[in-house]
């Protein structure tokens, strides 16, 4: 088959198959495919099948990441590799397009190139992290961790909000600890890797572009705060004896407003609130709640997050009540791979008669793997620039140009690097 035949081809399939993926969630009413849980089960399945009936050896490791692999280099199964791939978790009431994107492009450009026959010296990989978000553990990045030989043994320990570890996860689901810890990474040094994503920003819509290409990745930091008080009757404790910590953790999380309020670079978000017991007519005896907090370069994340910790002990203090803060998470900004990024730039020109770069203030995988070997990251044009929102959209035409951008840019790494 021609390979244009073959593109065509494999971008029908892409758009049935994000259609089909919008459809496999936990629940009924939203968007929701959170690691371990049935409907991320039942998204690794398809996925296989997707990998297989496009010629490719498909494995699922111990973390539920999918695994394409097409040996098609003349060197053998160890030869240097053009990973490509996003993840298929996604945030509670999440969009079709967050990462299924990336991972269908990527099953789709291993089609178009397999159904071609093209001669490679590479192999070729579409690789499914199993979860990016990090909704379950606030562990960002575990599947993509995990493939490039970066996953850290103190993860086992993390709890998930039902107090479960994931060690514990692992066994229950019959899993080999041993298995997660000294796997041969996937992605090595020798290797390449591209995603694509939806931009999740407005820049490119405002330019009338349907791609452009993320040349930097902002900072991220994930903590998690814990006041602890006690519970009493609503109705007859006076003000003087109660340990409310409520209005204490309100307190900080204005804070949290005040400090993305006055400074433009800062992105900060109390996304979770939980209160205990949560009843209208007991005072909360605990209150927990999550930061997440991001900057362009990591030395002024560091700086922002000095800052908000003292406000936050300054209240702490005040309060008299047992304060807990853990930093979940923490990835330093990154640098796109510039020879990636030119190839990707320079097919973005051709197909969309676009040279845009972009920011990502959002986190991607390729911002872990990008400490293993050089990365590039697509961004493709999203409607109103919305994400982690049930309506976010690309169209279809511009899924198929970002298609078209990977075939062009693998074949071309393929020849040149
Ligand atoms: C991932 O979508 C993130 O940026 O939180
Ligand atoms: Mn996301
Ligand atoms: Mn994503």
């Amino acid at each position: 088959m021609e390979l244009s035949q073959s593109i065509d081809a494999a971008g029908l399939r892409l758009l049935e198959r994000i259609r089909i993926l919008n459809g496999v969630s936990t629940n009924t009413e939203w968007l929701e495919r959170t690691l371990f849980s049935p409907a991320a089960e039942a998204a690794a399945y398809k996925l296989k099948s997707w990998m297989e009936a496009a010629g490719m050896e498909v494995t699922e490791d111990a973390l539920t990441n999918v695994i394409g692999k097409l040996n098609c280099s003349p060197d053998g199964p160890d030869a240097s590799t053009i990973h490509l791939g996003s993840h298929y978790d996604t945030v509670i009431n999440g969009g079709a397009y967050d990462g299924a994107l990336g991972v269908l492009i990527a099953i789709a450009t291993v089609e178009a190139i397999a159904g071609a026959q093209i001669p490679m010296q590479h192999n070729l990989s579409a690789l499914a992290f199993c979860d990016e978000e990090g909704v379950r553990f606030q562990t960002t990045f575990l599947g993509s961790s995990a493939l490039s030989g970066q996953f850290e043994k103190a993860w086992l320990y993390k709890p998930d909000a039902l107090g479960k570890k994931l060690g514990q996860w692992l066994v229950d689901r019959g899993e080999s600890i041993d298995e997660v810890l000294y796997a041969e990474p996937t992605i090595r040094p020798q290797d390449f890797f591209i995603e694509s994503h939806i931009e999740q920003g407005p820049v490119l819509e405002s330019a009338n572009k349907s791609l452009g290409v993320f040349t930097k990745i902002a900072a991220q930091l994930r903590a998690e705060v814990e006041l602890h008080g006690m519970a009493g009757h609503a109705g007859t404790t006076p003000y003087r004896l109660r340990k409310d910590p409520l209005p204490y953790a309100s307190e900080m999380i204005l804070e949290v407003n005040k400090l993305c309020r006055s400074d433009e670079r800062v992105r900060a978000t109390v996304g979770q609130l939980n209160v205990f017991p949560n009843a209208s007519n007991v005072i909360p005896s605990r209150v927990t709640f999550t930061v997440d907090l991001r900057l362009a370069k990591y030395a002024d994340l560091v700086e922002a997050h000095e800052a908000l910790q003292s406000e936050f002990n300054r209240i702490a203090k005040r309060s008299g009540l047992q304060f807990v803060y853990r930093v979940k998470h923490t990835a330093e900004d990154v640098t796109l791979d510039p020879r990636l990024t030119g190839i990707l730039s320079s097919h973005c020109q051709r197909e969309a008669d676009s040279s845009i770069q972009v920011f990502s203030g959002a986190g991607h995988d390729s911002m872990k793997i990008a400490q293993v070997c050089p990365v590039g990251l697509l961004a493709v044009r999203c409607r109103d620039g919305l994400s982690h929102h049930p309506d976010e959209f690309s169209t279809d035409e511009d899924c198929l140009a970002a298609l078209k951008v990977m075939v062009g840019s693998v074949l071309e790494i393929d020849r040149e690097l």
